[in-house]
């Protein structure tokens, strides 16, 4: 078979991702493999229409695509995601057409099912036969177990193609189209006394259903608030993967462009961030996903802690099971409180759904109210947690340190009185009358506490 590699990492042929490709390419040589660094050369493919069709042309005589990337900030890197927006803008989606499609990424294994579930709802978009999808730990193919578990992804991805298995379609088509919103409503205002307001958007948006949703949530608001326009800073790039952050937390990009000083100065400082946007290609924009990436400079410190944060997206977000899964992750993982996601898609009540959502962040931000983590914060700081204590402690030292600082080496080994009391009972439940009494008695001694701490409420 005639493979097209699309690369995503930003680190071009230094891409620790792209080695698991090239040791399949190592036992699979029947096939012809053509590589194109995609992240890395994005700014030519993007400016020089030979350096896009060159790629489109490849892919065209395929017969198999293989998605390859690190998982970034929940998705794939901003770079790639900006070459998936190109193959649409640019009507390339004939070339992926009845294509055989694969998708292999490294990462520390932090919500890859979310950037899996992406490249394969893009599979089907392009209406390609998805043939199978691999997520490596980064550290994976130095192990031998992990390296005979890529060669059998490796035969199974092969044999689906070369058998043509009938695959089936995991993501229905989308691209809801909102009614026109106009505001019909006098909004009532808002005084957030001094609480620090920051909209921010990725573009202006002038004339378009989300300039008027931000209007009308400005209309909300009677005390002083900061709109910023993404795209009207100079934001030079990507992130490029050099982790140079990870010792002291200073980027490679610092004093180069404005979104240090802007994520510092802007995003830090407020007490309640609007994130304005709309769907593209089942995510927001590749300059949301810039941002989201660049802000990686905090490495794995949730630099948006204590937020009050809202959404106001323009498209259809009902049918966008995994942006939700990702949004609403990214703030628990944050430790911010998510507001609201207000969309133009039940169009007659976006007025006051934007009213609902001033009101709501007047009132959540006094109380600086945050929701409990559920599973995907829980779950996240514990891989991150771990991560940073050992194998990746010398690479992340200021993110170390502050964990040690702020109480997230939580370790249930750490919980000397859970542990004890776990021995004693343990000890105690060795006696077969003392287990059987014991079991009877687990159901109700379990709710005791808490019905004292309610009875004495
Ligand atoms: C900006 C940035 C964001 C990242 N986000 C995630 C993430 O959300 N989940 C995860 O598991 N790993 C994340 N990683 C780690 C990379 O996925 C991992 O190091 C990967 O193996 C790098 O592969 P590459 O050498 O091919 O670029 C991130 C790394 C960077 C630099």
């Amino acid at each position: 078979m005639k493979i097209s590699v699309l690369s995503g990492s930003p680190k071009g042929k230094h891409s620790v991702s792209l080695q698991s490709l090239l040791y399949l390419s190592k036992k699979f040589k029947d096939h012809d493999y053509n590589i194109f660094h995609i992240s890395k050369s994005i700014k030519k493919i993007e400016s020089e229409n030979d350096e896009f069709d060159k790629i489109i042309n490849d892919v065209n005589s395929s017969d198999m695509v293989i998605w390859v990337t690190p998982v970034y900030s929940f998705l794939v890197p901003s770079q790639y995601k900006r070459f998936i927006e190109l193959i649409f803008e640019k009507k390339a989606e004939y070339a992926f057409k009845n294509k055989f499609a694969g998708a292999i990424t490294t990462s520390i294994n932090f919500f890859d099912n979310c950037a899996h579930n992406y490249l394969r709802s893009i599979s089907d978009d392009l209406e390609m036969k998805f043939c199978g999808s691999f997520s490596a730990d980064s550290y994976d193919l130095l192990n031998e177990e992990e390296r005979s578990r890529l060669f059998k992804f490796g035969e199974v991805l092969f044999a689906n193609a070369e058998k043509n298995m009938p695959l089936q379609k995991f993501f229905s088509k989308t691209g809801f189209v909102p009614k026109p919103y106009n505001p019909q409503k006098t909004f009532e205002k808002t005084d957030f006394k001094d609480k620090k307001i920051l909209i921010v958007k990725d573009r202006s948006y002038e004339g378009e259903n989300l300039h008027k949703m931000i209007n009308s949530f400005k209309e909300c608001i009677s005390s002083e608030f900061e709109e910023i326009d993404l795209s009207a800073l100079d934001i030079k790039g990507g992130c490029t993967g050099c982790v140079q952050c990870g010792f002291d937390h200073h980027c490679m990009y610092e004093g180069a462009d404005d979104f240090i000083d802007f994520f510092n100065e802007k995003v830090k400082k407020a007490d309640i961030m609007i994130i304005a946007g709309e769907i593209k290609d089942r995510w927001l924009s590749s300059k949301w996903k810039e941002f989201f990436d660049r802000s990686f400079f905090h490495n794995h410190i949730p630099s948006m802690m204590g937020k009050q944060v809202g959404f106001l997206i323009s498209g259809g977000l009902s049918e966008q099971a995994n942006l939700k899964e990702i949004i609403e992750s990214f703030i628990q993982w944050q430790r911010a409180n998510l507001c609201d996601i207000v969309t133009d898609e039940f169009v007659e009540s976006t007025d006051s759904a934007i009213q609902n959502l001033a009101t709501r962040l007047k009132i959540e931000s006094e109380l600086e109210f945050a929701a409990p983590q559920g599973f995907p914060g829980k779950g996240g700081h514990k891989i991150f947690r771990d991560d940073i204590f050992a194998r990746h402690r010398f690479v992340f030292q200021t993110d170390h340190k502050w964990y040690e600082e702020n109480g997230f080496y939580d370790f249930p080994q750490y919980d000397e009185k859970a542990l004890e009391m776990s021995e004693n009972m343990i000890k105690l439940t060795s006696d077969p009358n003392m287990r059987e009494a014991i079991r009877k008695m687990l159901k109700t001694e379990m709710v005791k506490p808490h019905a004292k701490i309610v009875e004495n409420s």
